[in-house]
């Protein structure tokens, strides 16, 4: 049994306790780790290289030396028989949009091969052509070439998907479902009983890997899972850990969200417009705006409130602005639309 302690972004320790049961590597955290929501991400766990890991002396001398606290930031190691993620053969079962988001950032990650299948030929040959994914003839293939499989096809599609998953499922595999509405349970239990399973809802800037992916366990899933499913999805954005109750205020949030933001900035940028400026202008000052406004709501220092009002002189042009805004309600507009998405979420709901 070995243990690693990381230092979260919060400056909470949790200690990652890993054990090698039969030649199976299991882990477990402690529970400081899932109750924030910010799972420790920002540390990216790395494996020591196959050389390394095969040759004993150098091993018990990492072991020996190895880190025992990392900040945010650092990366640190795992030792390559403790970690789930020694070499890993990642499957696709659908390589449309977000497959490919996926695939573009985890193509960068060491000791990973990837498989994928699609229905859709065109597809499969444009993922292939662009990255390091080896084409299959059927979701069988996928299911013998990897060991963990992310379900990215639609909604509608994955009822279909799964019977023809289930024969060859084994207990090694892990099935990591991006489906909106699709719950954990329908997806175990269209599967094995047993079958181990992550739930993750990406947004589209998971395109220029700026992505929100909310992540939950299955019933079945492991701590591992939780570890391994967030450094994978952490390859496009920032994760966050939710219950599987709230994954339909996330859909509604985050994953629907870059629709409001688009509506909202294309509304500034007609504003701008009207103004005096040239459409460019407009959507130039206003999309930097809005990253500006959101990096200093994540650095965490002050609420939006608060910066709202430092930016706010009595009597100046930001007042005569908001006053619109309130007159308007803009605020109950905004609070009935994420009310809106999260209901339908939840009549989507398998
Ligand atoms: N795109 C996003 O921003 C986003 C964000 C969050 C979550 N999601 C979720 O991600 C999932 C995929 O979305 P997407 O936008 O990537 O969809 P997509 O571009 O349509 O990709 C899905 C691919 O899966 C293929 N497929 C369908 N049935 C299949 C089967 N039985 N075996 C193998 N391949 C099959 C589809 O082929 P056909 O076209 O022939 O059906 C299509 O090429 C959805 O469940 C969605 O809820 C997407």
């Amino acid at each position: 049994m070995q243990s690693l302690t990381l230092l979260s972004r919060e400056n909470k320790i949790y200690i990652v306790t890993a054990v090698e049961r039969w030649g199976t590597p299991t882990f477990s955290v402690s529970p400081r780790l899932f109750e924030t929501k910010h799972i420790a991400l920002s540390c990216p766990f790395r494996t020591i290289s196959n050389n390394e890991a095969t040759d004993k002396q150098k091993r018990s001398r990492w072991m020996e030396n190895r880190p025992k606290k990392c900040k945010y930031g650092d990366s640190p190691f795992i030792h390559k028989n403790l970690s789930v993620m020694n070499h890993l053969h990642l499957g696709f079962v659908g390589t449309g949009r977000i497959a490919r988001a996926l695939i573009a950032g985890l193509s960068q990650r060491e000791h990973t091969t990837f498989v994928g299948f699609d229905k859709e030929p065109i597809a499969l040959a444009s993922i292939s052509a662009d990255y390091p994914v080896q084409p299959c003839l059927s979701i069988e293939e996928v299911a013998l070439g990897a060991q963990v499989i992310i379900l990215a096809v639609k909604p509608y599609q994955m009822e279909e998907v799964l019977g023809e998953l289930k024969p060859s499922l084994t207990a090694n595999h892990l099935l990591i479902s991006v489906a909106a509405g699709i719950s954990s349970e329908f997806i175990r239990k269209n599967s094995r009983e047993s079958t181990r399973v992550i739930r993750v809802m990406p947004n589209t800037p998971a395109f220029v890997g700026e992505g929100m992916t909310a992540l939950c366990r299955g019933k079945m899933a492991a701590d591992a899972d939780v570890l391994l499913a967030s450094e994978l999805f952490s390859s496009i954005g920032q994760v966050t850990l939710l219950d599987e109750l709230q994954m339909d205020a996330a859909t509604a949030l985050s994953g629907s969200g870059p629709a409001y933001m688009f509506h909202i900035l294309d509304s500034l940028a007609e504003g701008g417009v009207q103004c005096g400026l040239s459409r460019d202008e407009a959507l130039i000052l206003g999309a930097q705006t809005m990253i500006g406004a959101a990096t200093m709501v994540l650095s965490g220092k002050k609420s939006p409130e608060e910066l709202k009002h430092e930016v706010t002189t009595p009597g100046g042009t930001t007042e005569a602005g908001l006053k619109v805004m309130d007159e308007k309600n803009i605020r109950q507009i905004l609070i009935e639309t994420v009310a809106a998405a999260a209901a339908r979420s939840r009549e989507l709901m398998k």
